[in-house]
């Protein structure tokens, strides 16, 4: 799958589509409120931290409709609500946004090589306590400071932008960082005969010729590719569809250490 540059406009019902999957000096002692209004109220609080009605409208439906948000929050809940989380591929920081909203209050550390996203994470994230670290970074090449990293890491939707040679070199850094208890989630999609896969597929596209995203898909693995991966590096896997009420084939690894 080969990306296309270029810009082209979007109107906004296509965008509504392909876009599924406050105030600045908030706080984040409030209660989460797990009912679908609250969810939807959170979803549009992040949404005004940022800049422009497009963008605000995109944070919106991708809070909303996205079921990966909330299922990492979950996963991370149910373990503490502290430990150190890299986010690789982190974007605007949505995830970053959402933990805290939903009353976790561990380090994040985002990494992504893209500087427009990047600026709009953290200026929308400007006086969030816990702060948001949003770092410039390739995830071909980590910056060396976060050798000594150890705690959870997320790959949301960013495994596929990477050759597979470097999708596997990642995985194995990624399992440096973890210790007993934590977990590494990715969210992504997987390669199969579906017809979500096609979507997928062709949702990349867009994408990629609307400019939104520097490059298009380089590698997308199988379920089984992924699998054997992961447990090459000694991490137990459990694997499941995570496409909530979207057209797209998106699923959900969540790898830990085995007992040792
Ligand atoms: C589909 S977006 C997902 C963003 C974020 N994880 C989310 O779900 O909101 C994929 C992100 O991966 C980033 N990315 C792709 N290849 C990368 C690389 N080699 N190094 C750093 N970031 C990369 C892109 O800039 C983009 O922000």
């Amino acid at each position: 799958m080969e990306g296309v540059t270029g810009s082209i406009p979007v109107p906004p019902t296509i965008r509504a589509v392909l876009f599924h999957h406050a105030d600045m000096s908030e706080r984040n002692d409030a209660p989460p409120d797990r009912t679908p209004s609250g969810q939807c109220a959170a979803s549009g609080r992040i949404a005004r931290r940022f800049r422009g009605r497009w963008r605000q409208g995109y944070v919106r439906g991708k809070l909303r409709h996205d079921p990966s948000f909330d299922a990492i929050a979950v996963a991370l809940l149910d373990r503490s609500r502290t430990r150190p989380l890299l986010d690789l591929g982190c974007g605007m920081g949505l995830l970053g946004h959402w933990l805290r909203v939903r009353g976790w209050t561990g380090t994040y550390i985002g990494i992504d090589h893209d500087v427009r996203k990047l600026r709009a994470g953290r200026a929308a994230a400007r006086g969030l306590t816990p702060a948001l670290t949003l770092r410039t970074g390739s995830l071909l090449a980590l910056p060396p400071a976060l050798g000594s990293f150890r705690g959870h890491v997320v790959l949301l939707d960013v495994l596929h932008y990477l050759t597979r040679d470097a999708q596997s070199a990642l995985l194995r850094r990624c399992a440096l960082c973890l210790e007993d208890g934590d977990v590494l989630l990715l969210r992504g999609v997987l390669r199969d005969g579906s017809w979500r896969y096609g979507v997928t597929r062709a949702e990349e596209w867009l994408l990629a010729s609307t400019g939104w995203m520097r490059s298009g898909p380089r590698h997308v693995p199988s379920a089984a590719e992924l699998r054997g991966w992961l447990e090459e590096l000694d991490l137990q896997v459990a694997l499941r569809p995570l496409w909530g009420h979207t057209p797209f084939n998106s699923w959900l690894a969540v790898a830990r250490r085995g007992i040792r």
